[in-house]
């Protein structure tokens, strides 16, 4: 049966599309919706996301809803077919085919599949494009459903959800860039500080990465995860305001040289500080050397009074700490460092963060590899 799309239901249908994909910047997040937003608007039995690659000028396959993996492979094909790339790159012009394996066009093109392999019956699509240039296309297919045909008001309709979905996608794309790049420069900052001290060298992305790890296990969500991704590769960032002599004097701190080393979490905060956003980082630098026990510093917080990221980044850095060799001492094997920092449960760290460290420990060893 087809469908008719009355003026009213067709704008409400692609306001409402519009609406539900430019809720969220997350590309992957993105995806899903246009492809589920699409299946519902068009009633289809699946849909698919192919981009634009630029070098190649060829239509990847992104995702796709409603095909059972073995069929995805198959999907793929479309993107490389001869007369979608005509149709819709170089024409910029939609494509409705009702009858794939009867299709003459097809049939002449010797469509090697079966329908079993390549369940598409039907399918239309539409080139995603942004001021006259493609950047993919979306095609909505169906099983063999008699009757259940795409039609021209199908394919408007499809087209005015294309123009919000290529903006939704292009959004999203370009704060995933920034982001990127934010991560990049960042990572550049933390190399010079860890550069200061060549016994140190690596150290704030081990952290990171240890501290991802920790917080996975401990089902952190998203967001969350992006605040500690942030906040432990950052931790040490104070160190860029502590004399060279004092961060690689390779013996024991005295005195005045340690309480000036104490100094680094604060003077952290100080450089994130200016960061747009940075509040949600600040704590994880400012409290990642307090102690379970209160006696930690620099403000001696104890117990859950020290924040989730200040916790777990404790003990990421002991575990690196433990692990790299010092002129003064050599590191510890993971082994080693492990019993060490099991010790310390409930006095230093978190028996919590503990739990999790272990789980991590011995579900991922190639991660906790020093
Ligand atoms: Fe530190």
């Amino acid at each position: 049966m087809t469908k008719r799309y009355r003026g009213y239901e067709a704008f409400r249908i692609v306001s409402e599309v519009s609406r539900i994909i430019s809720s969220s910047l997350d590309l992957n997040k993105v995806g899903d919706l246009v492809l589920r937003e699409s299946m519902k608007a068009l009633d289809a039995d699946h849909t698919s996301l192919f981009l634009l690659d630029e070098s190649s000028s060829h239509l990847i396959l992104t995702r796709a809803k409603g095909f059972s993996e073995d069929e995805m492979d198959n999907i793929k094909l479309l993107g490389s077919w001869e007369i979608i790339n005509d149709q819709l790159v170089k024409k910029k012009k939609s494509l409705i085919v009702n009858d794939v394996h009867k299709n003459p066009i097809f049939k002449k093109k010797r469509v090697y599949f079966s329908k079993e392999k390549f369940p598409v019956n039907s399918f239309l699509a539409v080139p995603l494009a942004k001021d006259d240039k493609i950047i993919g296309a979306l095609i909505v297919s169906n099983r063999n459903r008699p009757g259940h045909l795409f039609t021209k008001e199908d394919e408007k309709l499809l087209r005015a959800l294309s123009n919000h979905i290529a903006i939704a996608l292009l959004n999203a794309k370009l704060y995933q860039d920034l982001k990127n790049l934010f991560i990049s420069t960042v990572k550049s900052l933390v190399k010079a500080v860890d550069a200061k001290d060549r016994y140190t060298s690596g150290h704030s992305e081990r952290v990171m990465k240890y501290s991802l790890a920790i917080g996975k296990e401990l089902g952190l969500d998203e967001e969350t995860l992006e605040i500690l991704k942030l906040s432990s590769l950052l931790h040490d960032v104070g160190k860029i305001g502590i004399k060279e002599s004092i961060l690689a004097k390779p013996a024991k701190l005295l005195g005045y040289e340690r309480s000036q080393m104490n100094r680094h979490p604060a003077i952290g905060v100080g450089i994130v500080e200016g960061i747009e956003n940075s509040h949600k980082i600040i704590r994880g630098i400012l409290e990642h050397h307090e102690r379970f026990d209160g006696k930690g510093y620099p403000n001696h917080l104890k117990g859950l009074a020290i924040s989730l990221e200040g916790r777990i980044i404790a003990v990421a850095d002991t575990f690196d700490a433990l692990t790299t060799d010092r002129p003064y001492q050599k590191g510890y094997s993971k082994e080693e460092a492990l019993l060490e920092i099991k010790k310390e449960s409930f006095t230093q760290f978190d028996p919590k963060v503990i739990k999790a460290f272990l789980k991590s420990f011995s579900k991922h060893p190639d991660i906790w590899n020093t």
